[in-house]
């Protein structure tokens, strides 16, 4: 399995995320897309600016100048190990102007997860940056066939914590360690008729496509049931406990007609099941 992720990962065609707008929670749209090496000038610009708090959580240390080259290595990454993304402002003619947030997978060596790390500008917090990146994370790693993801953040940082937590994550915590683990599994659990279609991205993911009452479905349906109602009509008459032939096909008729409307919904939530995996594999 991991050789076959390995020589999928080797191959020139890595699984990419098209520039996207994303909008936010103050109305306004932003692109999302990959960083590559020309977006250091960016990188530094959103460096200029940032406080010392935010880098710290975010590396560890202090960071006292972003130099052209130490931008550079943040942006120009060996793709077959990493994805960075940024959050860029946009104008109404969408031109982008600065970079507000970054998101970046980082592969482990055995290429069965991948780390995740998240800086968000202070100006630019509590919009949805970070939970919209590690979205947009997610479906990158499940395109590049990743199980899980992963990350390790300081207890103390409620801010990612919460951001992980209201987006699903497992939080591992060890009385004995400042650093709670999260847990991100990426693949979809196995389900009815699943047949371990490569992952579907957002929009198939969100709900299957709303389709008018077909006519045929419903004649189909119809004669389902009148099928299933005649043959427990015709069974059920012998186990009437009475002789008057009334009687009988009165309960006769109310237990195959009881019994037709279970059928009847057991078949529309076969159909409901069936439409569900159809649009999860588009
Ligand atoms: C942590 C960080 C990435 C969050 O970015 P963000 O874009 O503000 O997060 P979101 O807007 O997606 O927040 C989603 C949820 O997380 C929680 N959250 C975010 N910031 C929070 C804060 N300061 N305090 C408490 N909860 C917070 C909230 O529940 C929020 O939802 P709500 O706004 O509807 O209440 C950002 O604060 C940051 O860059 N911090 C410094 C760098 C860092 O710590 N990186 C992590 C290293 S692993």
């Amino acid at each position: 399995m991991a050789r076959l992720v390995n020589a999928a990962l080797t191959s020139s065609a890595l699984p990419a995320l098209p520039p996207r707008l994303v909008c936010l929670r103050d109305g306004r749209d932003y692109r999302l897309r990959p960083l590559g090496p020309a977006d250091a000038p960016r990188v530094a610009e959103m460096f200029a600016t940032l406080s010392t708090e935010s880098i710290r959580a975010r590396y560890g240390y202090l960071i006292h100048d972003m130099s052209p080259e130490r931008a550079t290595r943040l942006v120009d990454v060996d793709p077959q190990r990493e994805a960075p993304l940024g959050i860029f402002e946009c104008d109404a003619a969408g031109r982008e102007g600065r970079l507000w947030a970054m998101g970046r997978l980082v592969h482990a060596p055995d290429n069965q997860s991948a780390e995740c790390a998240f800086l968000v500008h202070d100006s630019q917090r509590r919009l949805g940056m970070a939970s919209t990146l590690l979205k947009y994370l997610r479906v990158l790693g499940r395109r590049r066939g990743l199980p899980r993801l992963f990350a390790q953040v300081r207890r103390e940082n409620k801010a990612m914590l919460n951001v992980f937590i209201q987006n699903g994550a497992r939080l591992h915590f060890a009385p004995d360690s400042d650093v709670v683990e999260i847990d991100i599994p990426l693949r979809l659990p196995k389900i009815l008729f699943d047949k371990g279609a490569p992952a579907p991205s957002i929009p198939g993911m969100s709900s299957p496509e709303k389709k008018g009452v077909s006519l045929v479905a419903v004649v189909a349906d119809l004669v389902f049931v009148a099928a299933f109602f005649s043959f427990f009509y015709y069974v059920l008459q012998s186990h009437v406990p009475s002789n008057d032939p009334t009687m009988i096909r009165f309960w006769a008729t109310m237990a195959a007609a009881c019994m037709s409307g279970v059928f009847w919904l057991a078949l529309q939530m076969l159909k409901t099941v069936f439409r569900f995996q159809r649009a999860s594999r588009k």
